[in-house]
């Protein structure tokens, strides 16, 4: 297995991992994952079951719910894909197509995602990645102290009908179901140490802050941390899976023809923890 730097020390690729890995090459590429938040497999030959199996050497496995798009026989494994069989979708179409981290709107978000490559368009469908402490490292003095201490709003019950205007609208069950969560904006990682600037797309407010001025600084933020500067444009090829850390870096996916080619991806999802505030004490830092 070697580990080469794909842009700088954000994203970085990983040739010739055979599945099932012993534990001394897992242990490398859990130092590779935690150097680099996206790290991507090239060649990478599994089974639902091996996807699974491998994940879970990180940590617990998120299941989606509802199932309605989970892989039959694998609840999960959650399928993103554009491909229908017998007037049936086999995945969710369309996801992620706007900047967010996985779980970002839960009171606990997801660790981290593992994204297969099994049928892609011949162009479009690459998927954005956008390094969260490089963005943190680059805010101005002045704003590391507006947002220092402080947590943004994420809220679902306040933007799907921004976010998902083809969808029907939440029921009061599901707004029960999906509250406004507050996280810090300074995210500690739990495993690296380092902090980084957690946005995304469900953020609507900050703390302590007038609404118009939060609202503002909100967007500020989404702008200012997706600029070119930290942005990884991942260009697909077959059989790739990459393994992202949305404790650190957002991801968006990028369109491509989906009435005339087929895009058909699985992903295996990484329970987290709460998000801790950087400038809270530091807790003894776990090495993986
Ligand atoms: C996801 C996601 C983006 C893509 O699976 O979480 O946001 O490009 N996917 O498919
Ligand atoms: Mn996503």
């Amino acid at each position: 297995m070697v580990v080469r730097p794909l842009q700088g020390e954000f994203a970085a690729e990983v040739i010739g991992l055979r599945l099932p890995v012993d534990d001394a090459t897992f242990r490398d590429v859990e130092l590779a994952w935690l150097r680099h938040p996206i790290l991507v497999f090239r060649d990478l030959q599994m089974t639902p079951q091996q996807h699974i199996a491998f994940t879970r050497r990180f940590g617990p496995l998120h299941i989606m719910e509802p199932l309605q798009y989970n892989l039959p026989g694998y609840p999960e494994i959650f399928v993103v894909s554009n491909v229908e069989e017998g007037g049936k979708a086999l995945g969710m179409k369309r996801a992620g197509w706007g900047w967010h981290t996985d779980g970002e709107d839960k009171a606990i978000p997801n660790a981290g995602s593992m994204l297969y490559a099994l049928e892609l368009p011949p162009e479009g469908g690459d998927t954005l990645y956008a390094d969260g402490y490089a963005a943190y490292e680059a805010l101005s003095a002045d704003v590391k102290d507006k947002i220092r201490g402080r947590r943004a709003c994420f809220s679902r019950i306040k933007l799907h009908h921004v976010h998902y205007p083809h969808l029907p609208a939440l029921t009061e069950e599901d707004k029960r179901k999906r509250p406004d969560v507050w996280h810090p904006l300074e995210r500690r990682h739990p495993k690296s140490g380092r902090t980084a600037l957690y946005i995304g797309r469900w953020a609507c407010a900050i703390e302590g802050m007038p609404e118009d001025e939060g609202a503002q600084l909100v967007r500020w933020l989404q702008e200012f941390s997706v600029r070119p500067e930290f942005v990884y444009r991942h260009r697909w090829r077959l059989h790739d899976a990459v393994l992202w850390d949305n404790r650190c870096a957002q991801h968006c996916a990028t369109p491509f023809d989906d009435a005339k080619y087929r895009r058909h991806m699985l992903r295996t999802t990484l329970e987290g923890d709460a998000p801790m505030m950087a400038t809270s004490p530091a807790r003894s830092l776990a090495s993986p």
